[in-house]
């Protein structure tokens, strides 16, 4: 049997174990976590919305990240802050790590978090941002890291959903060109919020320091200090399997985000048991993931998972061009020694538009670098052929969501690859039963598409429901396929059982890797008092995979120049939803393309954006409006 067909017979096996008998396999994974006590139980079916892992198990995921490397290998780098951008580099040992995470915890348990209160993090790429995380789940608080490019309109949103007590913040981040000032966006947050955290500690940047409200905000390091001089420390709380580590907001089909609920056991089990089987890093490795925290990719494998593993984890403050050059991934890469990368492969199309003939790389060595992992958006075979050429090593697809945690369907670099076929995220990972169904929920055949299904249970780490949102989970994900989960993806398994992801079935668009609302765009656009209707779509983009495109519809009447309002609207999305919604394309048109019965043909209009081919809709109301939008797109320089 040849290698690639031994890896492709044991890997099945091992699927069809998981599936089989997911007790026996999810079990066994279990044995890798430190418990205080351990589960009896693996899953419990009748618990919660679809079933819980882990029910009568009892851990901290802090202990199991920290604690345990901190006294088995405490002088070991666990995290190197390499921060092109502001010209700062760090490192932190697990005893550092521990003891930091220790104090921190002390500092929140003075402010009176206990078990099972939110804390809500707004922080940039800085080793504090993983201190504050880990001290949350140190003393079984839930945190909610809030990325640092959404605006005050979306950390309130997410302060009234999740009733911090605390906020931890820095002072500010770093994008190129410009100091992203947080403490202002903090004020206005609670200014807007009807939650109102009981206080904000602020980590001050030498870059900026943030003016301190009296009474509310705090000092970071010199509540650290302090704690430090009175010798306090907080040990690591016993919480429950089920107990939730973290909620992770991400974009729903409305102006309001989804919190997915992480829980401790199942996360660390999950996680834990892919550092080795998907991305082969073993314990004392330097694991780069070049996300950012505020995404589920860097609290998966920026924070737990390389920590979990006991590994190095690298946290870049920077961008793949331009911070300095376009060799910036090579350096990191090289100096730190790391053995895998992941990122999306929005930042490799970056990279080769600057330096197409890779000529960068030349001037880096590197040491025993494996393999480069690629998420969060379709993988383009150009792009994966382009770096599988220049680095000379398997350039991996996975796919996942923010609701899983982990991939659900990806390549068993560690166990043993199977081979690549470019376009393709290769194979269900195990515990994950995937199926292809039609409108009526039949399973269609090899190589037919469809929706793309997961049949419940769905493995640990699975988002086991919606912050304070059964109902709303139910709805979401269980409702439309009873018994599966729904992904809102489409795409299609080949007969070799490989999976293709084609796109999403819902309003979501991926831009550069960030995953964002088109209908939430809509309500800010809708919110402008000159506009009668609107409709975003996500054109097509060489570079960010998708750009937002909204077309808006002027009330009879107005009469400010159309550039001025396509400029307000411009501003107005980045005001209410943050710069990272990329949203730079307002078109005033005369009226929208529907259907006879009213809906908006925003498919159509997509097509046309991206110049592919389209066929006039049977049901259209007047097929002539489908030439003005061409028209008023041509003018933005898009569509043939
Ligand atoms: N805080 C504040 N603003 C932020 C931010 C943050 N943490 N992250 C991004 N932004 C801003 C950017 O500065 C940019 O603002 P601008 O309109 O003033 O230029 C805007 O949000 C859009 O950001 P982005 O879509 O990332 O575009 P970019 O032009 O800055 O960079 C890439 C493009 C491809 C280089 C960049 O997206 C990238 O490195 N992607 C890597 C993949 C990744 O991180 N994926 C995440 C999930 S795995
Ligand atoms: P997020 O929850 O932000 O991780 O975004 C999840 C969505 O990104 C998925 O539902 C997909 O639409 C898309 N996505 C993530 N990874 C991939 C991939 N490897 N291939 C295609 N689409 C992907």
């Amino acid at each position: 049997m040849s290698h690639a067909a031994s890896n492709a017979a044991q890997f099945r096996a091992l699927y069809e174990r998981s599936l089989k008998h997911p007790t026996g396999f999810w079990g066994d994974a279990a044995k890798s976590i430190d418990w205080f006590t351990p589960p009896k139980t693996v899953f419990d079916a009748s618990q919660g919305v679809y079933g819980r892992w882990f029910p009568d198990g009892v851990m901290n995921t802090c202990y199991n990240a920290v604690d345990r490397h901190a006294a088995t290998r405490p002088d070991q780098v666990a995290i190197i802050h390499d921060s092109p951008i502001t010209g700062m580099k760090r490192k932190l040992t697990y005893r550092e790590l521990r003891d930091e995470v220790s104090a921190l915890g002390a500092v929140m348990q003075d402010y009176g978090v206990h078990k099972g209160d939110r804390v809500v993090i707004y922080m940039p790429m800085i080793p504090e941002a993983l201190i504050a995380m880990l001290a949350c789940a140190r003393i079984g608080a839930i945190h909610s890291v809030v990325f640092g490019g959404f605006a005050a309109r979306e950390l309130a949103t997410r302060l009234d959903d999740s009733h911090p007590k605390l906020i931890l913040a820095a002072s500010c981040g770093i994008e190129p060109g410009r100091v992203v000032h947080y403490k202002p966006l903090i004020d206005e947050a609670i200014e807007l919020a009807t939650h109102k955290p009981e206080g904000v500690i602020v980590f001050q940047r030498p870059q900026e320091k943030a003016t301190l409200k009296a009474g509310r905000d705090h000092d970071w390091a010199e509540l650290v200090q302090d704690a430090n001089s009175a010798g306090k420390t907080s040990e690591c709380v016993p919480v429950k399997s089920t107990d939730p580590l973290y909620i992770l907001y991400t974009s729903g089909t409305t102006g309001k985000p989804k919190g997915v609920v992480r829980d401790n056991g199942g996360h660390a089990v999950a996680i834990h048991w892919t550092m080795k089987a998907i991305y082969s890093i073993n314990p004392g490795e330097v694991f780069w993931s070049a996300s950012d925290v505020g995404w589920v990719v860097g609290h998966s494998y920026i924070v737990y998972g390389p920590l979990l593993a006991g590994a190095t984890t690298i946290v870049y403050e920077g961008k793949p061009v331009g911070t300095p050059d376009v060799g910036a991934f090579w350096r990191v890469i090289s100096e730190h020694g790391a053995k895998a990368l992941f990122t999306a492969p929005t930042a490799f199309r970056a990279i080769r538009k600057e330096d197409p003939n890779a000529e960068e790389l030349k001037k880096y060595k590197f040491n025993d670098f494996r393999a480069l992992f690629l998420a969060g958006e379709r993988a383009d075979p150009d792009t994966v052929k382009w770096a599988e050429d220049i680095l000379g090593v398997p350039v991996i697809d996975h796919w996942w969501q923010t609701e899983t945690g982990w991939a659900i369907a990806g390549n068993p670099f560690g166990l043993g690859q199977l081979p690549v076929k470019h376009g393709s995220p290769t194979v269900a990972m195990p515990g994950y039963d995937v199926r292809i169904v039609d409108e009526g929920g039949h399973p269609v055949g090899a190589g037919k598409m469809g929706s793309i299904v997961v049949k419940l249970p769905m493995p640990p780490s699975c988002l086991p429901t919606l912050w304070n949102a059964d109902d709303r989970f139910r709805e979401s994900y269980l409702s439309t396929y009873p018994g599966f989960y729904l992904t809102s993806d489409a795409g299609y398994i080949d007969g070799d059982g490989y999976l293709y992801i084609m796109g999403r079935t819902d309003d979501i668009i991926n831009v550069a890797g960030h995953r964002l609302s088109t209908g939430g765009m809509e309500e800010v656009l809708a919110s402008h008092p000159a506009v009668a209707e609107c409709a975003v779509i996500g054109a097509k983009d060489a570079l960010k995979g998708e750009q937002p495109c909204g077309f808006v519809v002027l009330k009879a009447g107005v009469s400010t120049p159309v550039e001025q309002i396509e400029k307000e609207l411009v501003a107005l999305v980045r005001e209410k939803i943050g710069p990272v919604a990329a949203f730079k394309i307002a078109i005033v048109i005369k009226r929208l393309p529907k259907t006879r019965s009213g809906k908006i043909l925003r498919g159509t209009m997509k097509k046309i954006a991206d110049s592919d081919q389209w066929t006039m809709p049977a049901t259209i109301d007047d097929p002539v409006i489908l030439d003005e939008i061409k028209a008023a797109l041509q003018s933005k320089g898009l569509a043939r």
